[in-house]
C-alpha cells in the first residue's frame, strides 16, 4: 500500500494482558496523538447492558443500548491514567477488572454490536493521527492503517499483568484464577465468526513477554517514525 493511501493511524492489536494499554497510551502521550482504548468501548457497554438488566445474549437490545455511547468520552488522569466517562458518570473504575472484561468480551461476539461501533471507533480518527488499541483495529476498524503491530506475552506472564493492574496479591490461587478468566476469553474472542482476534497479515508481531514495557514502546516508536 502506498503511503498516501494508508491512514495515519497506529493499530496495536493483541490479546489480553500483552501490553496493548500501556504501549499505545505511552505511544500515544508521546507523539502526542489521538488515543483510542476500544475495549472501553465495548467494556462500557457491557457496563450499561448489566446496569440495565438486559441479558449478554440479546443482539436486538444491545445494538440498541449503542447509541448512548456516543456520550462516551475518555480523559487523561494522574500518572498516565486513562480516565472513561460516560456522560457525567466515571465509569473508569466499573469497566476495570476481569469481570467487566467478561461482560465486554460476551457483547462483542454479537456482529450487528461490532458493526454499530464501527463509526464511533473511526471517527476519533477525524482528530489527527491516531493510536488506536483492541483486537481487530487493524483488521477490521482500520484495514488502511499506516503501521500495524500485533502484541502477545506467555499466559503466566499475561495473567501476572492483570494481578499487577488490579492490585491483587500474586498467590497461586490468585494467579491460576486469573489465568483462567483470561483463557477463556482469548478463546471466545479469538474463536467468534465475526472480526476475531487474529494477526493481520501485514502487522508486525511483537513478543512482549521479556520486555520491559518502555523497551516496547520504543521498538514501537522507533518503527513508526522510520515512517
Ligand atoms: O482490551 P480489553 O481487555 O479491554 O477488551 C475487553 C473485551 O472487549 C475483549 O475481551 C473483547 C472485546 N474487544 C473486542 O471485541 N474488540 C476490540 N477491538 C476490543 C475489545
Amino acid at each position: 500500500m502506498k503511503r498516501e493511501e494508508s491512514d495515519p493511524v497506529v493499530a496495536i492489536d493483541g490479546p489480553a494482558g500483552s501490553g496493548k494499554s500501556t504501549t499505545a497510551r505511552a505511544l500515544a502521550r508521546c507523539l502526542g496523538w489521538t488515543y483510542l482504548d476500544t475495549g472501553a468501548i465495548y467494556r462500557t457497554l457491557g457496563w450499561l447492558a448489566v446496569q440495565e438488566g438486559v441479558s449478554l445474549d440479546d443482539e436486538d437490545v444491545l445494538v440498541a443500548l449503542c447509541p448512548r455511547l456516543d456520550a462516551l468520552s475518555f480523559r487523561w488522569g494522574e500518572d498516565g491514567l486513562l480516565l472513561v466517562f460516560l456522560g457525567d458518570v466515571d465509569v473508569t473504575q466499573a469497566i476495570r477488572g476481569e469481570e467487566a472484561g467478561r461482560w465486554a468480551s460476551d457483547v462483542s461476539r454479537h456482529p450487528r454490536v461490532r458493526e454499530a461501533l464501527l463509526d464511533l471507533q473511526r471517527s476519533f480518527a477525524k482528530r489527527g493521527p491516531l493510536v488506536i488499541e483492541g483486537r481487530d483495529t487493524g483488521t477490521v476498524v482500520f484495514p488502511k492503517a499506516r503501521w500495524k503491530f500485533y502484541l502477545t506475552a506467555s499466559l503466566e506472564e499475561r495473567a501476572r499483568r492483570r494481578l499487577r493492574e488490579m492490585g491483587l496479591e500474586e498467590t497461586p490461587e490468585n494467579l491460576e484464577g486469573v489465568k483462567e478468566a483470561i483463557r477463556e476469553r482469548d478463546l471466545q474472542d479469538a474463536t467468534r465468526p465475526v472480526a476475531p482476534l487474529m494477526r493481520a497479515e501485514d502487522a508486525v508481531e511483537v513478543d512482549t513477554t521479556d520486555l520491559l514495557p518502555e523497551e516496547v514502546v520504543n521498538l514501537i516508536k522507533r518503527l513508526v517514525k522510520e515512517g
